[in-house]
């Protein structure tokens, strides 16, 4: 298969299996324990149908949603991931030139292979800045000044991982950054030439948000080990209140689940919260966003935005999603495979064929805008759920 016939998510998966070495596959593949979660995130929305109106007049399609103040051309934006540059040699460059195409938000992550500034100054689209919560709150006070000064529009506290996830993929190829490859894992390296010279000519990996302050690039310090030593799980409320007073702009939690933590947030000035389980990557079991979004929606819907990430694999999801209430989606794998498939062209032909597919599903749903959408649209096939006659517009 070559790029020009990906239709879909399983396409681009199957042309990023073919080409990365297979530690780097699974690592962006897999989930933690038996990824349960992982498998439900795609799932629930198979639970909920769409229930279309005709004869509406819907020549002209309008995506534009505005969430946490920022106008995005479509309502779904690249949700930030680690180590891209090891997906692809041109890594967060791609996927933010990509995003910047389509009008769209992307999110840089702490652990992102290059530099927010240099994506800041190469587009205008609105970026994000995700932060881990550090032991040195010196540390968290020195990444949100310097992602200010470059003028990032919106900080995204990553919340559900205060440790790591058990991701068994991983540990039986022995991917860690540095690697430190099992014997069965390197031959996976060695069948896989063309990444390997890839990887090898071009520029340095490095994890420029924090190579000043965390040494990984000559092995004295692993991700595994930052997320167990550096990264603190006694954060609490008072700390993230006081960030997002430092902040003093549109500040979101990602990784908020319940409705007690979404309207704590709500209470202490967030923006938005991204209701997340970080793709199934950390705890296994955790119920899927989607299933959660309704409830999280009637509690604080009116006060913040609600965003939701983990599973978006078709535009119907999307408007499944946006239906229940939720003012835009985060998209993680759906961009990585493409990136690692072809680069931004990879990127930009699957953003493309998302945005083709929420104008047609629009058209054949009967809506021209998104603040049309309800939940009306919507009947979920479980009898015993709260929504089953959901027709109460949102
Ligand atoms: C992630 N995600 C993530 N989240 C975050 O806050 N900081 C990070 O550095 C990363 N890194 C990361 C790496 C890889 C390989 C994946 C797959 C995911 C989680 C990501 O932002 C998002 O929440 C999920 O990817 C959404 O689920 P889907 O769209 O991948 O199903």
């Amino acid at each position: 298969m070559r790029l020009h016939q990906c239709c879909n998510f399983d396409d681009f998966r199957e042309l990023a299996r073919r080409r990365l070495p297979g530690p780097i596959f699974d690592y962006i593949d897999g989930g933690a324990d038996d990824e349960t979660t992982l498998r439900r995130n795609a799932a629930s929305f198979d639970d909920c149908d769409l229930v279309p109106n005709i004869l509406r007049g819907v020549r002209d399609i309008d995506l534009s949603v505005t969430v946490m103040g920022q106008k995005l051309a479509m309502p779904f934006y690249c949700s930030p991931t680690a180590l891209q540059r090891l997906f692809h040699y041109d890594g967060e460059r791609a996927v933010a030139a990509a995003a910047a195409k389509y009008g769209t938000m992307f999110g840089v992550s702490s652990l992102g292979t290059i530099s927010l500034e240099e994506l800041r100054s190469a587009h205008d689209t609105p970026q994000v800045f995700q932060l881990y919560f550090h032991r040195d709150r010196g540390l968290n006070r020195a990444m949100m000044a310097r992602a200010k000064h470059a003028g990032v529009q919106v900080m995204m506290l990553t919340v559900d991982s205060i440790t790591g996830g058990n991701r068994e993929r991983d540990l039986r190829t022995g991917f860690t950054i540095p690697f430190r490859l099992t014997l069965a894992g390197m031959l996976q390296f060695a069948i896989k030439p063309a990444w390997v010279i890839q990887y090898a000519t071009h520029e340095r990996f490095r994890l420029p948000q924090l190579d000043k302050h965390v040494d990984m690039g000559r092995g004295t310090m692993s991700v595994g080990r930052y997320f167990t030593e550096m990264l603190d799980p006694a954060m609490d409320w008072d700390d993230v209140t006081e960030m997002v007073k430092t902040w003093n702009g549109p500040f979101c939690l990602k990784g908020v689940m319940s409705r007690e933590d979404a309207i704590k947030a709500a209470d202490i000035g967030c923006a938005g919260i991204i209701l997340s389980n970080h793709g199934g990557r950390q705890l296994d079991g955790s119920r899927s966003a989607f299933d959660q979004l309704a409830e999280i929606v009637d509690a604080v819907g009116d006060r913040i935005d609600v965003i939701m990430d983990g599973g978006i694999q078709r535009g119907t999801h999307i408007l499944k999603a946006l239906s229940l209430g939720a003012k835009a989606v985060g998209v993680g794998r759906y961009y990585l495979y493409p990136l690692a498939a072809a680069g931004q062209v990879g990127v930009e032909r699957a953003l493309g064929l998302l945005k083709a597919e929420l104008e047609r599903d629009m058209r054949l749903l009967g809506f021209t805008r998104i603040d049309q959408l309800s939940r009306g649209n919507l009947r979920f096939r479980h009898p015993s759920s709260p929504l089953q006659q959901a027709d109460v517009p949102r």
